[in-house]
């Protein structure tokens, strides 16, 4: 095998390795529905199998399919979340083998294709980013149930970098135009293309994001309140949710708690704020005088490099990340404090745009200009519209192999479980620029 093949085989294996961590545990939690808004465990295990079959295996392969009959119940499109519990799924010793029979051939095809050939889907190995990003993404997605059931002891803890204070809370970003979007990343999605240029005028944004300690002074003043810091339809939102803080924070004592995987612990105030729906994000945005900067700021912010002309994969450049540059894939399951990572910073100083939180964007989530759908519509296609708001950046559940400058996530703006916060960002006035 060639280089390049052995290290699609050593990400493989690395996703799946995760996948069965997450899943190593008793039947009845793998099956069993801990919120409306998550599939079981088990569903998800089969449901990244059933994918690779599909792309990998029929798509790229040309391989005659394994368990046809199967395939319309991980189809995510016919069975909304909340009805999976009820699906014929296999069950977990049944899915295990199943996914286990696909992989052994997708090593099998990954040995005899051509990743140099014409063909867009076996081209840089796209076929094999699709499916070892997709599972990283049900892994993130599996730690979020993980959440969401308060079982203790299922998800391993870790060592992160000890935070910084730096007294400068925003770093300005000039006006000028900038490249958005990908056409040399091998494994973007086809959201993140074509490339376009775009002209910003001069900005400030947040150098880290929103700590809880300012968010705590947010509910503190009153901000779930007082309608006035909120747009219409999140007010609504908080009347209908009666949320007072975000998901998972109580008040006891004087003291604000947070239950993160079934323990409870004092919030940690230099932390990045997360489990915030787009709706508090604004809200705390108009109540500090600022607002939510939108997906184009927040990429140029993160990996312009204006004197190279030219954007960067990550804000450091285009080295993998390292533990020293950003908190990714799991490495703890938290985000690390403010300032942990002075090497990750981007050309114009922001720091932990990768990793840590996915940080909640202004903007809807749309199609660049010349977008095509590849490999199908359902990808992203189907969710373009103004009923979905763009998170950029990666969370400490994210993997390195599915996050970078120009990667697009998006979600509803009630949605909390997910491991998001924010950063604000302003206007530059008159003055400034
Ligand atoms: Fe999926």
């Amino acid at each position: 095998m060639s280089d390049f093949k052995e290290r699609i085989a050593t990400e493989l294996t690395a996703v799946r390795n995760r996948s069965l961590a997450y899943t190593d545990t008793e039947d009845d939690l793998l099956l069993r529905q801990h919120s409306p808004l998550m599939s079981p465990l088990v569903w998800d295990l089969a449901h990244v199998g059933n994918y690779e079959e599909l792309w990998v295996l029929r798509e790229a392969g040309g391989i005659t399919p394994l368990r046809p009959e199967i395939d319309d119940l991980y189809d995510a499109f016919k069975h909304p979340r909340a009805n999976r519990p009820s699906l014929p799924m296999l069950g977990p010793v049944e899915a295990r083998h199943y996914i286990e029979g696909v992989r052994g051939r997708v090593l099998d095809v990954l040995d005899s294709i051509d990743l140099h050939g014409p063909d867009p889907l076996h081209r840089d190995g796209f076929v094999f980013g699709l499916v070892i990003q997709h599972e990283h993404q049900h892994d993130e997605t599996m730690l979020a149930t993980l959440q969401l059931s308060k079982e203790p002891g299922l998800v391993r803890d870790g060592v992160l970098p000890p935070g910084r204070v730096t007294g400068e809370e925003e770093v300005f970003v000039p006006s000028g135009s900038f490249l958005m979007g990908t056409d040399i990343q091998p494994w973007a999605y086809d959201n993140e293309r074509p490339a376009y240029r775009i002209h910003l005028p001069g900005y400030w944004i947040d150098r880290f994001p929103v700590g809880n300690g300012a968010y705590a002074a947010f509910i503190e003043d009153g901000g779930y309140d007082d309608p006035h810091w909120w747009a219409p339809e999140g007010w609504r939102w908080r009347q209908e949710s009666h949320a007072t803080a975000p998901l998972f924070w109580t008040r006891e004592g004087g003291t604000w708690w947070r239950t993160r995987f079934g323990r409870t612990e004092p919030v940690p105030m230099e932390e990045p704020v997360q489990h915030v729906c787009w709706y508090e994000a604004d809200a705390y945005a108009r109540w500090a005088g600022r607002r939510l900067p939108t997906e184009a700021e927040w990429e140029k912010a993160c990996g312009w490099d204006a004197a190279a002309g030219r954007a960067r994969t990550y804000p450091w450049g285009d080295d993998v990340p390292r533990p020293d540059r950003a908190n990714l894939g799991h490495r703890a399951a938290r985000p690390a404090p403010l300032g942990a990572f002075p090497a990750g910073a981007s050309p114009y100083g922001a720091e932990q745009m990768i990793g840590d939180v996915w940080e909640w964007t202004d903007s809807v989530f749309l199609p660049y200009p010349g977008f095509r759908s590849f490999p199908y519509r359902e990808y992203s296609e189907v969710f373009f519209g103004k009923d979905y708001r763009v998170l950029r950046g990666g969370s400490w559940a994210a993997d390195p192999a599915a996050v970078r400058t120009t990667f697009r996530n998006w979600d509803h703006p009630i949605r909390r479980q997910i491991f998001s916060g924010f950063r604000c960002a302003r206007s530059a006035s008159p003055e400034e620029v």
